[in-house]
C-alpha cells in the first residue's frame, strides 16, 4: 500500500462559532464522564490499585477529572516482565505493519479531536486554540513517525550503501528492547503521544509513567490505541510517583533505555542513575533527555516593532508560559526599548484571566506546587526589577497568576536565568543588537529564541550566534511544528533530539549491518 505524503494537522478556527459549539459540546460530553476511576494496563491486565492518583481541575479545584490507579514497584516489576514478553513477538512485527496500528489511530483522533482537546482543556487548563493545538501536535506525531518508519525500512532501496563487488550489504533499524517513556504534563496529549508511538512503531515495548497531574488524558490515549488493536502489552500504563516507580525503572537492569522530556533536575537525575551499570544489565542504557528552557526574543531597532511586542506577548504567556519553549526573556535595543515594552505591557493588559472551558486568554497554572514557585518568583522579580504588569494571584476558585512583566532586568538576575514555567516574563535593555545577542547567550540553555531585525547582515549573523536548539527570525519562539521545525535544545536544554524530525526514530533503533558474499 502506498501511503499519502505528510502534512500537518490543520488547527481549528475557532472564529466560527460552528467550531466553538463543536468544542463547547465536547466539554459537555466529557464533563458527564469526570470522576471515573481508571486502572493501570499491564499486558491484557486491568489493574484496579487501592492508592489512587486524583486528577484535578486546575482552574477549579472542586472538580475531580478522575481517580487513576497508582502503581508501586512490584507492579512495575510485573508490567516490566509483561514488557520484556511482548518484545519477542512485537519485534518481529514488520515495520509497515506498525506503522498501520499508528495510521488507525490517528484517524481515530482526528475523529475525536475535540473530546481530546476538550479533556486537556479541563484536566490541564489549556484554552480552546492551546487544547486544539496539542492534539493537532498528537495526530501529527503519529502520522510522523508511521511514515518515518515506513522510510527507515525502505532505506536499502531509497538511499544503498556504498557498492563493492562480490558482497550484498544492507542496513536495518531494528528496535533496542524495553523502554521507559516520561513524558511531562505541559502537553499533555501531543509529548505523552509522541514519545510513546516513536518508540512503539520503531518495534520496542514501553512502560508508560504519565505526568501524575495529567493521567487521565494520557489513558485516554492508551485506550484508542487498544481500541485500534495494538497487541496487549506494547504499551504498559503504570502511573505513579516519579521518585518510587520512575528511580525504579531508571536503574533497572532490563531497561534498554528511557525517553524522558521534563525538567533539568529530574533529567539529570535519570542520566546519572542511568549511566551506572546494575548486575545483569548487558547494554548502556540509552537516554534521551530533553529539558527546561530560558528561551527569549532579541529585538533590534530595525524590526517591526509590533510585531515583536504581539511575539514576546504570545511567546510568554501562551498557556501560562508553562512550555518549554516559553519565551520568558526578551532582550531589546536601548533605542527602541521603551516603545517595544509599552507595547508588550499593553497587550499583556488585555489577557484576561478565567476559566479554560469558558476560553479566557490566561487561564490556571497546573498545580500548588507551581502556583507557590512562581509567586515566589514574583516577589524576587519585585528586587530585580520594575514591575509593569500583573504580579501576583488572578481571581478564580484555581491557580490563577496574573501575567507579570518586569523591565530593567539585569542579564544575572534569576529571573533571567532561572526557569519559571509560568506567566513572567523578564525584559532586559541592551545598548545594541551585538549585546543583546550576548545577553540571550548567557544561559546554561539553549531550546527556543528569535531575533526581530530587518538588516540582513544582523539576521545572517544572528542566524550563526544566537545558541540555541530552534531559532527563529521575526516570529515568536513557541508552536514548533512537526515535522516542519524538528524540536530539541543544547546544553541544560537536553540532548536535542529534535522530536518531530527525521533523525528522531534512530534514537529508538539500533543499526544491524549485514553483508553477504556472493
Ligand atoms: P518534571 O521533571 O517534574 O516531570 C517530568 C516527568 O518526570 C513526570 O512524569 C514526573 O512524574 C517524572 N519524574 C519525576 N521524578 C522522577 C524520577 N526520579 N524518575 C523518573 N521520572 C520522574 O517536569 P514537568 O513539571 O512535568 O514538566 C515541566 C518541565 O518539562 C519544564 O522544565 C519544561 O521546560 C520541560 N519540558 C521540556 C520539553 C522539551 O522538549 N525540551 C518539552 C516540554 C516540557
Ligand atoms: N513544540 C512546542 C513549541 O514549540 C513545545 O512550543
Amino acid at each position: 500500500t502506498t501511503v499519502s505524503p505528510y502534512v500537518n494537522e490543520p488547527f481549528t478556527d475557532f472564529s466560527l462559532e460552528v467550531n466553538q459549539k463543536a468544542l463547547q459540546a465536547a466539554i459537555a460530553k466529557v464533563k458527564d464522564e469526570l470522576g471515573r476511576e481508571y486502572p493501570l494496563r499491564i499486558g491484557a491486565e486491568k489493574v484496579m490499585t487501592e492508592a489512587k492518583i486524583t486528577s484535578i481541575n486546575p482552574g477549579n479545584l472542586d472538580e475531580v477529572i478522575g481517580y487513576v490507579s497508582k502503581a508501586d514497584q512490584a507492579l512495575a516489576e510485573k508490567a516490566m516482565n509483561v514488557a520484556l514478553e511482548t518484545f519477542e513477538t512485537w519485534k518481529k512485527v514488520p515495520p509497515q505493519e506498525r506503522a498501520e496500528y499508528l495510521f488507525k489511530a490517528a484517524a481515530l483522533m482526528r475523529a475525536r479531536k475535540h473530546e481530546f482537546s476538550a479533556l486537556m482543556i479541563l484536566e490541564s487548563g489549556k484554552n480552546y486554540v492551546e487544547a486544539d493545538v496539542d492534539t493537532a501536535e498528537a495526530i501529527d506525531f503519529i502520522e510522523f513517525y508511521a511514515r518515518e518508519m515506513i522510510r527507515l525500512s525502505e532505506i536499502n532501496e531509497t538511499q544503498p550503501l556504498v557498492k563493492i563487488p562480490g558482497e550484498n550489504n544492507r542496513i536495518s533499524y531494528i528496535p533496542l528492547g524495553v523502554g521507559v517513556v516520561i513524558p511531562p504534563w505541559n502537553f499533555p496529549l501531543a509529548i505523552c503521544v509522541g514519545m510513546t508511538t516513536a518508540a512503539v512503531v520503531s518495534g520496542n515495548t514501553v512502560l508508560l509513567k504519565p505526568a501524575s497531574t495529567t493521567p487521565v488524558i494520557a489513558h485516554k490515549f492508551v485506550a484508542l490505541m487498544e481500541e485500534v488493536g495494538l497487541p496487549a502489552g506494547v504499551i504498559n500504563f503504570i502511573p505513579g510517583s516519579g521518585a518510587e516507580v520512575g528511580d525504579y525503572l531508571t536503574t533497572h537492569p532490563k531497561t534498554r533505555f528511557i525517553s524522558f522530556t521534563g525538567s533539568k533536575e529530574v533529567g539529570l537525575r535519570i542520566n546519572r542513575l542511568a549511566a551506572d551499570t546494575v548486575p545483569g544489565q548487558i547494554w548502556i542504557k540509552r537516554v534521551v533527555a530533553e529539558m527546561g528552557g530560558k528561551d527569549g526574543i532579541i529585538v533590534d531597532e530595525t524590526a517591526d516593532l509590533d510585531a515583536a511586542a504581539a511575539a514576546i506577548a504570545a511567546s510568554a504567556f501562551g498557556f501560562q508560559g508553562q512550555k518549554c519553549s516559553a519565551g520568558s526573556r526578551a532582550v531589546i535595543v536601548e533605542s527602541v526599548y521603551d516603545q517595544v515594552v509599552d507595547k508588550v505591557v499593553a497587550l499583556t493588559n488585555k489577557l484576561q484571566s478565567g476559566l479554560p472551558e469558558l476560553n479566557f486568554a490566561a487561564g490556571p497554572v497546573i498545580d500548588k506546587a507551581s502556583y507557590d514557585r512562581i509567586l515566589d518568583y514574583i516577589e524576587i522579580g519585585k528586587t530585580e526589577g520594575t514591575l509593569l504588569a500583573g504580579g501576583g494571584k488572578a481571581e478564580g476558585n484555581g491557580y490563577y497568576i496574573q501575567p507579570t512583566v518586569f523591565g530593567d532586568v539585569g542579564g544575572k538576575a534569576r529571573l533571567m536565568q532561572e526557569e519559571i514555567f509560568g506567566p513572567v516574563l523578564a525584559i532586559a535593555k541592551a545598548k545594541d543588537w551585538k549585546e543583546a545577542i550576548a545577553l540571550y547567550n548567557d544561559t546554561e540553555f539553549g531550546l527556543t529564541g528569535s531575533y526581530f531585525s530587518t538588516n540582513e547582515e544582523r539576521i545572517a549573523e544572528a542566524l550563526d550566534t544566537v545558541h540555541c536548539g530552534n531559532l527563529y527570525i521575526n516570529r515568536k519562539c513557541t508552536g514548533a511544528l512537526v515535522g516542519v521545525h524538528p524540536f530539541g535544545g543544547f546544553n541544560m536544554s537536553g540532548t536535542d533530539s529534535k522530536a518531530g524530525g527525521y533523525d528522531y526514530l534512530l534514537l529508538f533503533t539500533q543499526a544491524k549491518l549485514t553483508s553477504r558474499k556472493v
